[in-house]
């Protein structure tokens, strides 16, 4: 089938400002987006940039607006974006070049919130076990990619970047609950301000955005019950 990809470009070297450009494209319907943009880069125009990695929704790195809504291009399927699709780089963030954002201060909130193991116990021959029960607590926040389509959709981020929106969030949930951390209250006392889980307006963006379907806005709720019994 026939489709025609908008796509928004922007060179800072030679534009004043961002524009879209068009492209039009035999795919089949089974196709991600991400083999389209292939695609175009190879044979139609070379100096189309984005970023991708593995192709299979792990590394998270292709994460981009598709029609409006925060996608991975790799498993966003030209069946499931109509005939005519407009791509744009993720929102909130500052643009390097057409579809690839500067992620720096997106990372930065990572080493912000302590988003490391601390265990100052010596180790056991083996690994550091857990219970089921433990690990069920944050075994779905363990699965998050960074690919930022949550914070990239956060209202609350784009009124203020200083917040640490959500995907950093879920990283300090993620060690906070876990079991094995010897942390917790050190890192709380870093979430315990304006800029951290209490900025959160329960507003379930995130949660759509998210390509691994976790619950991020319960994590978030649950920080704000930890750090509220503190
Ligand atoms: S629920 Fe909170 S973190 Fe998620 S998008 Fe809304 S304000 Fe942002
Ligand atoms: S929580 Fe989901 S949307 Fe946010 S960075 Fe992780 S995988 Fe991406
Ligand atoms: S290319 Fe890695 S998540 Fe899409």
């Amino acid at each position: 089938m026939k489709i025609l990809f908008r796509i928004k470009r922007f060179n800072p070297e030679t534009d004043e400002r961002p524009r879209f450009q068009t492209y039009e494209l035999d795919a089949a319907p089974e196709q991600p987006v991400l083999d389209c943009l292939h695609e175009i880069k190879w044979k139609q125009d070379g100096t189309l940039s984005f970023r991708r990695s593995c192709g299979h929704a792990i590394c998270g790195s292709c994460a981009m607006t598709i029609n409006r809504e925060n996608k991975l291009a790799c498993r966003t399927l030209v069946k499931d974006v109509g005939r005519r699709v407009t791509i744009e780089p993720l929102r909130s963030f500052p643009v390097i070049r057409d579809l690839v954002v500067d992620m720096d201060r997106f990372y930065e909130k990572f080493y912000a919130v302590m988003s490391w193991f601390v265990n100052n116990s010596a180790p056991p021959d083996r690994e550091r076990l857990q219970s089921v029960e433990d690990h069920a607590l944050i075994d779905e926040a363990a699965s998050c990619i960074l690919c930022a389509c949550c914070t990239s959709a956060c209202p609350s981020f784009w009124s203020d970047d200083d917040y640490l929106g959500p995907a950093a969030l879920l990283k300090a949930y993620r060690s906070i609950f876990d079991t094995r951390d010897q942390a917790q209250l050190a890192r709380l006392t870093l979430l315990d301000t304006a800029k951290g889980p209490w900025k959160c307006r329960t507003i379930f963006n995130c949660n759509e955005a998210c390509p691994k379907e976790i619950d991020i806005t319960n994590a978030i709720g649950r920080l704000k019950l930890r750090l509220s019994s503190l």
